[in-house]
């Protein structure tokens, strides 16, 4: 029994009327990679922020290593031994790197209350050595950094007081090859250094790949746990939503691909990072799916499509010719964009779930038609049902939802809008299996109402399974085509990825 690091007794908590947690147990022992899982709202991000000091507003007890363990708030359960990356942004933008990494220490650098700024960015410097990161400079504002350096510098964070209880929350799912290369190898590390991690994903391959053990969470409740020889994706799934589900969630048609007229192109584009010379047209009715590494320049390409980079040379325009060189246009002119990263671009998080999926169509209203109120509140319960939006009522805020719902709210914005023309990138990041289901299905109906989808995409089942045309993006360029067929498979776009 003594090597269980972290246990967790019947822990409930409510948000208002939500029960998030109902009498959850749950156990952490040495030298385990814990996997949680569950569909979006099931409880995993608010226990592990039990666990880490975030919520204190619960019933219920744990036990570290045997003794009672109530952290007052971050700072202490780091002290106790428990840090945490966050699935939303965990850092301050204004702060340097060394004084995100520092905060809640600077006692450390301090002598009669005067920070030792020198010997803060030493240390932090040495904090990014230890994981393997020896790109960031830690004297440097984190809001200058791109969204994947900044979980980095919260993995670095996370890592200071070398925690004997490690949690990550979705981090993996947004970010490239070399930040989880980094997460993996810290991961790694601890377990055979015999301490615990609790690590949350949506993405099942990468679950059973990496966790020793896993627990599912459906409701606020624990279903079950699985040892990994018992790992199975389809048990996971069904454990998860309690009923089976469709074994192929994309398209089940092969037909060959319809060559309608070009919507929306692009001529030698140039953009200001690595699109370089890309000439593309995407049809009326097609999905165009973009695949490629993430540091390709795919998702490059979907800003500039929706004029929300500025092209360097070259254009986007439509058939009829109007060139889309800002959002504003792109919105006026039927184009719809889902972010992947959706809390700074996409969502107004002080507003309800209603106010941001009516937002965009409001934009679209004629003078003298307004949209009425009761439209509106229609067309918001319309999505909540369709995607299963987990929320009170569609008056909640953006804020309180759980990091997948909010990215099934960003999804309904823009479908809700009567967009002729969606650019989606990611779309599916971080919602659970079922929804993509809801998505991928909303998807395939907007095509047969002729809406024209570029789906840019890190998943390449998912753009297997869904787009027309496939183009895979390398090192700023159109590298291949691939047309839509059912022996195609993901070892033939690897190659031409890589
Ligand atoms: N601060 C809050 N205020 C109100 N409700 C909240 C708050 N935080 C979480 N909830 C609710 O608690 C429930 C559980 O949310 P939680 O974030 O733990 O889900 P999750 O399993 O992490 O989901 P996801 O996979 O989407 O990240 C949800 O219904 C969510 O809306
Ligand atoms: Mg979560």
């Amino acid at each position: 029994m003594n090597d269980i690091l972290l246990r967790v007794q019947d822990i409930k908590i409510l948000f208002g009327p939500i029960k998030a947690l109902d009498g959850v147990d749950f156990e952490l022992r040495k030298g385990e990679i814990h996997g949680l899982v569950g569909e979006n709202g099931s409880g995993k991000s608010t226990l592990t922020s039990i666990m880490a000091g975030i919520l204190q507003h619960y019933e219920g007890t744990m036990e570290k290593s045997g003794l009672p363990y109530r952290p007052l708030n971050v700072v202490n359960a780091q002290e106790l031994g428990v840090s945490m990356v966050v699935q939303e942004m965990g850092t301050v933008p204004e702060l340097s790197v060394a004084e995100n990494i520092f905060l809640g220490k600077e006692r450390l650098f301090s002598k009669l209350g005067i920070v030792h700024k020198k010997k803060m960015i030493k240390s932090a410097s040495e904090a990014l050595e230890n994981i393997g990161e020896l790109t960031i400079s830690p004297a440097i504002p984190v809001g200058m950094l791109s969204f994947e350096d900044r979980k980095i510098v919260e993995l670095a964070k996370a890592m200071v007081d070398k925690p004997s209880v490690f949690i990550l929350d979705e981090t993996t799912t947004a970010i490239s090859m070399r930040g989880r290369t980094l997460m993996y190898a810290v991961m790694e590390k601890l377990r055979q250094e015999e301490k615990g991690v609790v690590f949350i994903t949506h993405d099942l391959e990468e679950l059973m790949t990496v966790c020793t053990k896993l627990t599912v969470l459906r409701d606020g409740k624990i279903i079950g746990s699985l040892n990994k020889d018992e790992f199975s994706v389809e048990l996971i799934r069904s454990m998860m939503v309690g009923r089976e589900i469709k074994d192929n969630m994309y398209r089940v048609d092969y037909d060959a691909t319809d060559t309608g007229e070009a919507v929306l192109s692009a001529e030698n584009l140039c953009g200001a990072e690595v699109i370089e010379n890309v000439n593309i047209e995407l049809r009326k009715g097609e999905i165009l799916g973009i695949g490629g590494l993430s540091d390709s320049g795919m998702h490059e390409l979907g800003r500039l499509l929706f004029g929300l980079d500025k092209a360097i040379s070259g254009r986007v325009r439509l058939a009829d010719g109007t060139l889309i060189n800002n959002p504003e246009v792109a919105v006026d002119n039927g184009i719809g964009y889902v972010s992947k990263n959706r809390d700074q671009e996409a969502l107004m998080l002080r507003a309800s779930i209603r106010d941001n999926i009516v937002a965009s169509a409001l934009k679209k209203k004629i003078p003298g038609h307004l949209i009425s109120p009761k439209t509106e509140n229609r067309l918001a319960d319309d999505m909540v049902r369709e995607l299963a939006i987990k929320c009170a009522s569609h008056s909640q805020q953006v804020r309180f939802l759980s990091g997948g719902n909010k990215q099934k709210v960003v999804f309904s914005k823009w479908i809700g809008n009567d967009s002729k023309i969606l650019i989606l990138d990611c779309p599916t990041r971080g919602v659970d299996i079922g929804v993509k289901c809801a998505m991928y299905d909303l998807i395939v109906r907007l095509k047969a109402d002729g809406c024209s989808i570029v789906l840019i995409s890190e998943e390449l089942q998912e753009l297997l399974g869904m787009s027309d045309r496939i183009l895979i993006i390398k090192d700023g360029r159109v590298e291949r085509e691939y047309g839509r067929s059912a022996s195609l498979s993901e070892h033939d776009l690897i190659e031409s990825m890589i």
